[in-house]
């Protein structure tokens, strides 16, 4: 079965709800016709509401950026999966390096918040990847492979299929530098590798990887073209209309 390819937009901490809102609205206009591809958005938690409306009836997809993993408590400030759901989210980023290195999410967490979302009926999209002085050692698999198999702990085959990986990078987010295809591909490949010796062949033939990191209109053909490359998780070159349409095109 093929894997459809997947574009997602990591708004991150920017467009308040008005002006993501009217980002949605563009994307609606420019992207409602796409067929061949997923597509999502993850707007900052209080813009949700807005971009949900927005995108009501459109096949646009929206997601949150994080979760917490219980589902209500005394926990200021953060917000669970069965709110985003209830919201409108189809699914949620877990393990975004910047949640990792800023919040302190480490992999024992991630592996919670990869569950919290299934069990909240949202479809998480697991970010792994490495730092460029780990790359640097040598250590770029063996990172990525200890990643994968924390923060997958634990889910039945069918649950890891439902999950996109998206591999990023930390060397390559919002540096401007992309891995190149090659090394992307290589990287991605070598996931496929590990979802094929710890799963089902299903899983490893079925589950899309995302690639992740300064991806932008003029190295997306080039990304996406490769055999394990199923879409693209974009930060910065979401945020304009014009970028995130020529990527999503690119991928469909
Ligand atoms: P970038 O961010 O495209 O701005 O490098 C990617 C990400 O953090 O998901």
């Amino acid at each position: 079965m093929a894997r459809r390819p997947f574009i997602a937009g990591n708004w991150k901490m920017n467009l308040g709800p008005a002006a993501a809102g009217e980002l949605a609205s563009s994307l609606k206009s420019a992207l409602m016709d796409e067929t061949g591809v997923d597509i999502l958005v993850a707007p900052t938690a209080l813009a949700i509401p807005s971009v949900v409306d927005k995108l009501r009836h459109t096949g646009l997809l929206v997601g949150a950026q994080d979760l917490h993993p219980a589902n209500n408590g005394a926990y200021t400030s953060q917000v669970s999966g069965p709110m985003f759901r209830e919201a409108g989210c189809t699914h949620v980023l877990v393990g975004h390096s910047e949640r990792r290195s800023l919040f302190g999410d480490d992999d024992e967490v991630v592996n919670e918040k990869v569950q919290a979302s299934f069990s909240s009926g949202l479809l998480p999209i697991l970010c792994v990847g490495e730092t460029l002085s780990q790359r640097e050692a040598g250590q770029a698999e063996s990172v990525v492979a200890a990643q994968l198999h924390a923060g997958l702990a634990g889910l039945a085959p069918d649950q890891v299929v439902s999950t996109t990986i998206a591999y990023e990078p930390v060397w390559a987010i919002g540096t401007g530098v992309t891995a190149s295809p090659d090394q992307a591909q290589e990287m991605h490949a070598f996931i496929r590798s590990v979802l094929a010796s710890t799963y089902p062949s299903f899983v490893a033939a079925q589950t899309r990887i995302q690639y992740g990191g300064s991806v932008k209109p003029s190295n997306a053909a080039e990304l996406l073209a490769q055999p394990d490359i199923d879409g693209a998780l974009v930060g910065g070159a979401a945020l304009t209309v014009e970028s995130f349409v020529a990527i999503v095109r690119a991928g469909s």
